[in-house]
């Protein structure tokens, strides 16, 4: 019998090693010989831990499975080749979360043990590398235009111009630098690929690398992920064993060596060009664009700096063709995204769609509706920087220009939802407080904009000349966005502006007090 409990940090934080641990002693007990895999996770987490057992028809899974259920589980199924039990769930494909999602780069993750390069070789793995090593770096770079792949970090620039610059920038070094740094709130997408799917974001930084010309790439990893750190070293030494790493990486003849750097707990150095500071030893301070790090990026070399899903994306784009990449999507919105359902909802986890769905669908038909019972009161897209919605624009579409139009961003994916019991004035103060904590300092509007921006805040919700200080509020907020060196005081007004746009009575009575 073979049994799947999931490796990954969701499923462990809610007990899948104790499961796992639990499933090999009572085999032991029971004399039976158990084939025990340790996959990633689907990302159904209000499943998690969700086990798997292969039947005649497929994977069946049961969850949550607590230790308590364990010995159930023997006895009802596991000893009897038997289906029936309370945990059961069907065929795990079967799952309407998982069967109405369109899993392109998330094609492997949670059916394959990661590290198992037979596992990743068996379904697809390498065919894009194969494919690219005896292309011209041009034809590569063509195949992710033709894709119309945008940057998967947030800002959605278009990933083949950005290579294309890298590629026509003449230079005796160059760099792929991966931006693992994933600090959004409520997102968690880069951190399953990479524990759960870690030869994809490699495949996909050798690809880079052949494409522009660069023969060093470094992954830039959040510290707060030592699971995904264990994993991608333990990959990238079993790749560079199987000779897909090193000198004559995947038999190209060209050279490709990749190395794992941790970051050190600061938000800002997800920021790319504090990242690269970062990289090269320094404080994570924001550097001035232009030059772009495409021109003088690490080290003063051309740099690709991309996000983990743009990477990750690389390989199919390479294997299928870009054309088919691009099928998926709407309009300028090409391809898909993982979205990453978080805060009050019943079903939190991984939804990977093509571009052109609606947010209700997000929320309600994935997420559940919110997990207090509560009415959804407020929807906050694209992380801490993006823009609050409220219920009317729920049916906006999932696609960059449709969320532009409405003064929202898609960002990285991230949807973090709240009922009706949340206060926006107070989040509106935790907006301009997070930006208090995490702006390098380097420029006025946002060192200090921030620090006003709290006060404001705290004298409108006490009632203090209330219409004069939304005006300044407002003013100040306006003052960032047009005086900001980066994203970070530039894109803190949008949720502050939106909460006082779509939620002005918290602002009004006294609610916020
Ligand atoms: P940006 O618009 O300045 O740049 C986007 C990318 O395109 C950069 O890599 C830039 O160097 C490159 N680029 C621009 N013009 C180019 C050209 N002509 N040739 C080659 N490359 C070119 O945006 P930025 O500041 O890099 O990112 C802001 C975004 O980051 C926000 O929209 C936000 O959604 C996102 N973000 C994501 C976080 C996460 O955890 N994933 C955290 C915080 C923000
Ligand atoms: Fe630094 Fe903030 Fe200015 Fe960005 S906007 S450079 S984080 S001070």
């Amino acid at each position: 019998l073979r049994v799947y409990v999931p490796h990954e940090t969701t499923a462990l934080s809610l007990g899948a090693e104790d499961v796992a641990t639990l499933i090999r002693r009572e085999a032991k007990r029971r004399g039976m010989d158990i084939d025990l895999v340790r996959n990633g996770s689907r990302g159904l987490f209000w499943l998690e831990p969700l086990i798997e057992v292969d039947t005649a028809e497929g994977r069946y899974g049961f969850g949550p499975v607590e230790l308590d259920d364990v010995a159930s589980l023997f006895d009802a199924c596991f000893e009897r080749g038997a289906v029936e039990h309370p945990l059961a769930l069907g065929l795990t494909e079967d799952i309407s979360y998982l069967k109405q999602q369109q899993r392109v780069t998330f094609a492997r993750v949670g059916i394959t043990d990661p590290l198992s390069l037979d596992d990743y070789r068996a379904l697809d793995g390498f065919k894009g590398l194969t494919r690219a090593v005896s292309r011209s770096s041009q034809h590569l770079v063509d195949e992710v235009k033709v894709s119309g792949l945008r940057g998967r970090g947030g800002a959605a620039f278009p990933t083949g111009i950005k290579w294309q610059t890298v590629l026509d920038t003449p230079a005796e070094q160059k760099y792929i630098v991966c931006n693992a740094d994933e600090g959004d709130s409520g997102t968690f997408a880069d951190r399953m690929v990479m524990e759960c799917d870690p030869y994809m974001l490699i495949e996909g930084m050798i690809i880079s690398g052949l494409a522009v010309g660069a023969t060093q790439g470094y992954i830039y990893l959040r510290e707060e992920y030592p699971l995904a750190h264990k994993v991608l070293n333990e990959a990238i030494d079993r790749a560079t064993a199987a000779g897909y790493l090193g000198a004559n990486a995947a038999d190209s003849g060209r050279t490709f060596e990749l190395e794992v750097r941790l970051g050190a707990g600061a938000y800002i150095c997800g920021e790319e060009t504090s990242l690269l500071e970062s990289l090269e030893g320094k404080r994570g301070m924001v550097r001035a664009k232009p030059p772009l790090p495409a021109i003088v990026g690490l080290f003063g070399q051309p740099t690709v700096v991309n996000n983990v899903l743009t990477f990750a994306a690389i390989p199919a784009i390479l294997a299928e063709g870009g054309a088919h990449y691009a099928d998926y999507g709407f309009e300028r919105s090409k391809g898909t995204l993982p979205f990453q359902l978080a805060g009050n909802l019943r079903q939190g986890g991984l939804v990977e769609l093509a571009f052109g769905r609606r947010l209700r669908e997000l929320i309600h038909e994935f997420g559940g509706g919110t997990h207090s019972g509560r009415p959804v009161r407020a929807v906050q897209v694209g992380g801490p920087l993006g823009a609050y919605l409220s219920p009317e624009q729920f049916d906006v579409l999932l696609d960059y220009e449709s969320f532009g139009h409405i003064g929202a961003v898609l960002g990285h994916g991230g949807v973090v939802v709240f009922d009706e019991s949340v206060n926006m004035a107070q989040q509106a103060r935790f907006s301009m407080e997070f930006c208090v904590e995490e702006s390098c300092g380097k420029c006025t509007p946002c060192r200090i904009g921030s620090v006003r921006g709290v006060e404001v805040i705290d004298k409108i919700i006490a009632g203090d000349d209330r219409a004069a200080n939304i005006e300044l509020l407002e003013d100040l907020c306006d003052t960032m966005i047009q005086g900001s060196l980066c994203a970070m005081g530039g894109m803190t007004p949008f949720p502050v502006k939106s909460a006082l746009q779509y939620f002005p009575e918290d602002f009004n009575d006294s609610k916020g007090a």
